[in-house]
């Protein structure tokens, strides 16, 4: 077990901005930070991030927590693992655990760390030589070697295993990282990569969690060897230059994504520093949402063949779910982008990317070609096929934009198509789960909630009173908020928001207690004591009226009025629930 005292400092002492940075962009808006939400899916940032507080809430999806519960969250680490992260960060000693609990990835991390300063030393040393010739020979000088730290792994079944040894690395941890692997016989380990040019993949903190390797010979099998998956390195979510590439990103606002490591260094080495490589496989949702922390504009380089047409194509729904912009550049035939930029150079790459057409519109050029538009079956097939997609877009002025260009293909108006759009198609599901908070709070019992905003806002403002009224909250969600608040009010307290939300143990509870918290800093409340007590006096007198009402059915029934007694019990029912 950490100490608690432990917990409180790490909590204390690190920024919850500066953790979270690490991982997003935050931009400062007023008192809080804001970005786009990491745990759901939107266009306009709704995550917040209070430093006062010390706490995070997503006004969109009702996420809240902490610095720790964020890491936690987004690297899928338990507590004390997360809580580690963090202490590391700001030089935080925190006493280690020879329990189970210990951090399980550090190791691999430490290992892939070594294995780079190994790979990086051989590149140099004389073993290196044809690593370091086929690089030049590929075009890439010292820079952009050292940028991405290329390296070597000479011909050796062991340097890299003998190394990490003598380094104290355990080998179940390198094997688990995917650096070594058992040998058969189990008597010993050896090197996965040998005779091959290494580049090592980093994910978005620039933390080093696998490697590709080329071989040096064309005709070698495979062609590139890749670290396996292994509990740090998920080849699906990461791409491959990011870290490199995020603040250009973020500064051109667009990103370019290209498939292969060559085609990524190449790019950088003419200056397209804002390009990012998928490693040969299709595009991910969780790539698309690693970029658009960045940027909300992607253009994507594609094979010119039906391939890479066809998975153009297939990446189109993920962007429009994304709501990220795709431009497709199918470059010249049977040119990747590596041969494009060596044979046509840097200002023929600049006016593909200055030709690139939108995406979808490239979709409806294919889409358009592959029907014969004269026959009412093809019409058909290309409307369904249109419909699919135009459904996806939620932007009103680009739907009716592509609404209009599926109309002209068929030879029909566009609002035949536009009203299409707006029949409930069965896949389409626009908004969906967005802003439940909205509901939530509609729904709830205004005056309730007015009391627990103005006592979060004013402690001071908690007395008897005010704890009488919550003990008669009707809503079952604010009245467990108001109880748990006032029991870290009491005795004049500031509100300590963390403790508060940590304090409830449910995530659900926790985001509607966020949601009133943060509610409270973008509108501002006049007069609290007079909408305390005006809220007051409403939660307290309908629990009167309540049980006078009660008393009364009772007497009725007493009485023998029973069909009196039951109409008033329905009257009374549907009146408390139509509040
Ligand atoms: N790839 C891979 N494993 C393979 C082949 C390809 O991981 N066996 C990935 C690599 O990231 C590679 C990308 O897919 O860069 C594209 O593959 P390909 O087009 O075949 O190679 P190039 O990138 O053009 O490689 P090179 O220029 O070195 O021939
Ligand atoms: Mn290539």
């Amino acid at each position: 077990m950490i100490p608690k005292e432990k917990i409180e400092e790490v909590k204390e002492r690190s920024s919850i901005v500066g953790v979270i940075s690490e991982y997003m962009p935050l931009t400062k808006r007023g008192i809080n930070h804001v970005g786009l939400c990491p745990f759901h899916s939107e266009k306009t940032p709704s995550f917040t991030v209070n430093e006062a507080k010390k706490i995070f809430y997503c006004f969109g999806c009702n996420t809240t927590g902490n610095a720790i519960t964020f890491v936690m969250k987004k690297e899928g680490l338990p507590f004390p693992e997360a809580l580690r992260s963090i202490a590391r960060k700001y030089g935080i000693p925190v006493p280690e655990e020879r329990s189970a609990a210990a951090d399980s990835r550090e190791p691999l991390y430490q290992a892939l760390k070594l294995a780079v300063e190994y790979f990086s030393r051989e590149i140099k040393a004389p073993e290196g030589r044809p690593g370091k010739e086929y690089l030049v020979k590929r075009g890439f000088d010292g820079e952009i070697a050292s940028r991405f730290h290329i390296g070597y792994a000479p011909e050796s079944w062991d340097g890299l295993a003998l190394f990490l040894r003598k380094r104290g690395v355990a080998m179940e941890a390198a094997e688990k990282a995917g650096l070594v692997i058992r040998k058969k016989d189990s008597s010993g380990y050896y090197d996965r990569f040998r005779g091959r040019l290494i580049f090592p993949i980093t994910d978005s903190r620039g933390r080093v969690t696998g490697f590709g390797g080329r071989a040096l010979d064309d005709s070698a099998l495979p062609k590139y060897l890749n670290s396996p998956e292994s509990p740090v390195f998920k080849k699906g979510e990461t791409l491959y230059g990011f870290y490199q590439a995020r603040q250009s990103i973020s500064r051109e606002n667009s990103a370019i994504v290209v498939e292969g490591y060559f085609d990524l260094l190449a790019l950088h080495r003419y200056g397209f520093t804002n390009s990012v490589a998928t490693m040969g496989t299709a595009l991910t949702p969780e790539q698309i949402r690693t970029i658009k922390g960045h940027t909300s504009s992607v253009y994507a380089l594609f094979d010119s063949d039906q391939a890479g047409k066809n998975a153009a194509i297939r990446s189109l729904g993920l962007f429009l779910d994304e709501e990220v912009t795709c431009r497709a550049i199918l470059l010249s035939e049977g040119k990747d982008p590596d041969e494009f930029l060596a044979s046509l150079g840097p200002g023929a790459m600049r006016e593909a990317i200055a030709r690139a057409q939108p995406l979808m519109e490239f979709f409806l050029k294919e889409l358009k070609l592959k029907f014969d538009l004269t026959t009412p079956e093809g019409k058909r097939r290309y409307l369904d096929g249109a419909m699919q997609y135009l459904s996806k877009v939620r932007n009103v002025a680009e739907k009716g934009h592509y609404a209009g260009v599926a109309a002209s293909a068929l030879g029909l108006p566009p609002e035949v198509v536009f009203s299409e759009l707006k029949m409930p198609v069965g896949e389409r599901r626009a908004g969906a789960g967005e802003r439940p908070s909205r509901a939530r709070e509609a729904g709830a019992n205004l005056a309730e909630f007015t009391i627990l905003k103005v006592i979060l806002k004013f402690p001071a403002l908690l007395d008897e009173k005010v704890e009488e009224a919550i003990e008669a909250f009707k809503d079952p969600d604010l009245k467990r908020i108001g109880v748990a608040a006032a029991g870290t009010l009491k005795g004049g307290k500031a509100l300590d928001a963390g403790a508060l939300i940590e304090g409830l143990g449910d995530e659900r509870l926790s985001g509607v207690a966020a949601g009133i918290i943060f509610k409270e800093d973008d509108g501002f409340i006049e007069a609290p004591e007079r909408m305390l007590e005006d809220s007051l006096k409403r939660v307290l007198n309908k629990g009167k009226l309540k049980e006078s009402t009660r008393e009364m059915i009772q007497m009725l029934e007493d009485m023998g009025i029973s069909d009196v007694a039951s109409d008033i019990k329905k009257r009374t029912a549907k009146t408390s629930s139509e509040k």
